[in-house]
């Protein structure tokens, strides 16, 4: 189900009859927003059923996806892989139960599924990749009780085999994220230069994205208190709400929430929540949206531009369980990025982001995007994957004690331009 929101921007309530005069002179920027599949997201305690009803839905959304691969047309469950003979062809699909070295390197895997468990054996490469609790497919041959993998498939994006989705119109859509208002190392001087260059004439933007950390939150970690401007949350977001108010009312703002904001901590997130925002809440161009989540940008006569929105607190552990990944991910944050778009999953380990199972897992990419953008890593990324623009968005702070202990240099300030007519990106320095 789509859901749409605002058209033609205007600030004014669009149920009550405000007629717009216009001079005629000035440019009217039509700009569309559509929040794609959002998801019903309950504050029921969850218990096992729904665990079951989660994994099922992963593991079936997972299982269409792998089969999509020429390699997983004839997968079976495991059960029946105990009816083959030694030397048969094996495929299959299962979740990541565990995993273990051998002395020849290899690692032995244990698959499971609705049906039981069963054992591969994959090379070196393959078996660090591997992480617990993702769906993939393995094909192989039978040896005994063990297959002994030639592949490990993951489901990935398809080759584009036509060019990317454009628009018709000349319009451009800006890539902001993580400004952590409340914090003293909020870059406010930075973030009025950016709101005032969106107040000139000096660009066509008609979209900006938020993905999350809109405010620094409290009680986040010990100690944060005092390296706090604003101490509760509320008077955060009405700063937020100051800046936001220099923002041109054609400009559709989507912003979704991030591990430091007023929503729960466990994904996905719900919308921001009105009642942080009571002077703009009613605004037609500002768009609270969940985490993650579809946005589908200027479906004006186009098909417009699939935004994917991802906080990236799943990034953190992800990257620790895999060494190609840790080395190089705080720098150039595409990588892990990437490396969920080819699992087409934005948390795939149940435990290390808390995950609340709401019947359908909605951290499965099973909707390919147009872009893909996060922030939480506070550092800048923008490249390209199959076509896909993969952004990490910056962030308006500056370094903090905590990053700085840690050695992890953000790259702040830094805006993301995609022109979606010809889909080329930019990037500006604030
Ligand atoms: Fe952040
Ligand atoms: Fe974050």
């Amino acid at each position: 189900m789509e859901k749409e929101f605002g058209n033609i921007s205007t600030k004014f309530d669009s149920s009550k009859t405000v007629e717009i005069k216009d001079s005629g002179d000035r440019n009217v920027k039509e700009t569309k927003v559509d929040v794609m599949d959002e998801h019903d997201i309950t504050k029921e305690e969850k218990d096992v059923p729904e665990f079951l009803e989660y994994f099922n839905n992963r593991y079936d959304k997972m299982k269409k996806l792998l089969q999509r691969r020429q390699e997983m047309r004839s997968a079976t469950t495991l059960n029946r892989l105990e009816r083959k003979s030694e030397g048969d062809d094996a495929a299959t699909v299962a979740f990541v139960k565990d995993k273990y070295s051998t002395d020849s390197g290899k690692f032995i895997v244990e698959l499971e599924d609705k049906t039981g468990t069963f054992k591969a054996l994959v090379d070196e490469r393959e078996g660090q990749r591997l992480v617990p609790d993702e769906v993939i497919g393995v094909s192989g041959s039978m040896g005994g009780d063990i297959i002994y993998a030639n592949s490990v498939i993951r489901p990935d994006l398809p080759i584009p085999q036509s060019g990317p989705n454009t628009t018709e119109e000349e319009i451009q859509a800006a890539y902001i994220s993580d400004l952590h208002i409340g914090s003293k190392d909020t870059l406010h001087n930075r973030m009025d230069r950016f709101a005032d260059w969106l107040a000139s004439d000096n660009h066509n933007i008609g979209y900006l994205f938020i993905p999350g950390d809109l405010v620094e939150g409290v009680g986040i970690y010990p100690g944060q208190k005092e390296e706090l401007e604003i101490e509760d949350i509320y008077k955060q977001y009405r700063r937020f709400e100051e800046w936001f108010q220099k923002i041109p009312e054609d400009i559709q703002v989507i912003a979704s929430p991030g591990n430091h904001d007023i929503t729960r901590l466990s994904e996905p997130q719900p919308r921001l929540p009105e009642k942080a925002f009571p002077e703009i809440k009613d605004y037609n161009n500002f768009h609270r949206v969940q985490n993650p989540q579809m946005v589908r940008i200027h479906g004006i006569r186009s098909k417009g531009i699939k935004n994917l929105m991802y906080h990236g607190y799943s990034f953190d552990d992800h990257v620790d369980k895999i060494k190609e990944l840790r080395e190089k991910a705080y720098e150039e944050p595409h990588h892990v990025m990437i490396d969920l778009l080819k699992r087409r999953h934005l948390a795939p380990t149940y435990g290390d982001t808390m995950l609340s199972p709401e019947g359908d897992d909605s951290l499965v990419i099973d909707t390919e995007p147009d872009v893909m953008v996060s922030g939480h890593f506070h550092s800048h990324a923008n490249s390209t994957y199959k076509g896909v623009n993969v952004i990490c968005a910056s962030s308006f702070q500056a370094q903090t004690d905590f990053q700085k202990r840690v050695g992890h240099e953000p790259d702040p300030g830094k805006v993301t331009l995609l022109d979606l007519k010809t889909r080329k990106t930019s990037v500006k320095q604030f």
